[in-house]
């Protein structure tokens, strides 16, 4: 099966058949990426440029590397380093960058929908790789790899906990989005202040005593405190924060013995997750990093007409 639009903006927009066919795509891809030589010429002859204007480590490492070892061509441009600093539009950037012929831009940006903005107005495809609060669907598509590799198969019946600052994260929306498509049950935990009014409509449950809420959990995915989207009077203060609702080894005493923590980077160590939980032996957040370059591969070749099932050993 081939993906429907040109571009990948969202977990929304993606029906549960699409998803597995990047899944099954991604599993090819991790077989290719653990050879000795890691290069295969799927996207040879083909320009991708990776418009990174909010930080990034494993978001641009991971598209950098699938890219390389899909034989692209490829190259890097920030704000700090690009005509953004001067005043240069996003549409006048990247109607410059196709007129040298370019066939996929990767962009993060701190406004929501900008991803869709330029996609409705370029031929190139446009790949979302975190629009401010709204969505992050390629790391909602590694951690269904991670998950379909831990539990061998679907999410049906499985019951997730997404824990913490659920308001400013992007990754926790697409991740409802993926795992509700997958069939898990969803339960967001975390200070009301963190909780977005309406976001029970997305079809999650709400819980608010993190020593309940993750009692009868399959999953435990970790959200990151955003302080750099913080605008003050969410939280008291990070310490009573550790104490509310961090994920430590004696509150997991009360999970299920074979739950799985998640997180997608970066930790704040002793914020949110204690350093024990996060290098013990239920995380599988290094695997989530991992399976990120897959996937990634996974989205570059099926955007650029491959089907899955026909990736050959080259
Ligand atoms: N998970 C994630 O998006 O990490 P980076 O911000 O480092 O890309």
């Amino acid at each position: 099966m081939e993906l429907k639009s040109k571009d990948l903006l969202g977990m929304e927009p993606l029906s549960r058949e699409e998803i597995e066919t990047i899944l099954e795509t991604a599993e090819t891809m991790k077989e290719l990426s653990e050879r000795a030589i890691r290069k295969v010429p799927y996207l040879r002859g083909k320009t991708v440029v990776n418009l990174f204007f909010e930080p990034s480590t494993r978001t641009l490492a991971s598209f950098a590397l699938a890219e390389k070892r899909l034989s692209a061509d490829s190259f890097n441009l920030s704000s700090s380093s690009s005509s953004v600093l001067k005043g240069e539009t996003l549409l006048d950037t990247v109607k410059n960058l196709e007129a040298m012929r370019i066939d996929f831009v990767v962009i993060r940006h701190a406004m929501p929908g900008a991803p869709h903005f330029i996609a409705e107005r370029l031929a190139a495809s446009v790949i979302n790789a975190g629009d401010g609060t709204h969505e992050h669907p390629t790391q909602a598509l590694l951690d269904l790899l991670s998950l379909k590799e831990r539990m061998g198969g679907n999410l049906d019946g499985k019951k997730v906990l997404i824990v913490g600052d659920i308001l400013h994260s992007r990754v926790a929306r697409s991740n409802i989005w993926a795992f509700r498509k997958m069939g898990a049950e969803v339960s967001l935990c975390g200070p009301p202040t963190m909780i977005p009014i309406g976001i029970e409509g997305m079809g999650v449950t709400l819980l608010y005593d993190i020593d309940e809420a993750i009692k009868g959990k399959d999953v435990i995915y970790v959200l990151r405190i955003q302080k750099e989207r913080q605008q003050g009077g969410l939280l008291p203060s990070l310490r009573e924060y550790m104490e509310l609702f961090g994920i430590t080894p004696e509150r997991l005493e009360h999970a299920k013995k074979d739950v799985i923590i998640m997180h997608p980077g970066p930790i704040n160590r002793g914020i949110e997750l204690d350093p024990r939980v996060a290098d013990g032996d239920h995380s599988i957040i290094l695997d989530q990093v991992t399976n990120g370059v897959a996937v990634r591969m996974a989205i570059l070749y099926l955007l650029s007409g491959g089907k899955s099932g026909e990736v050959e050993e080259a």
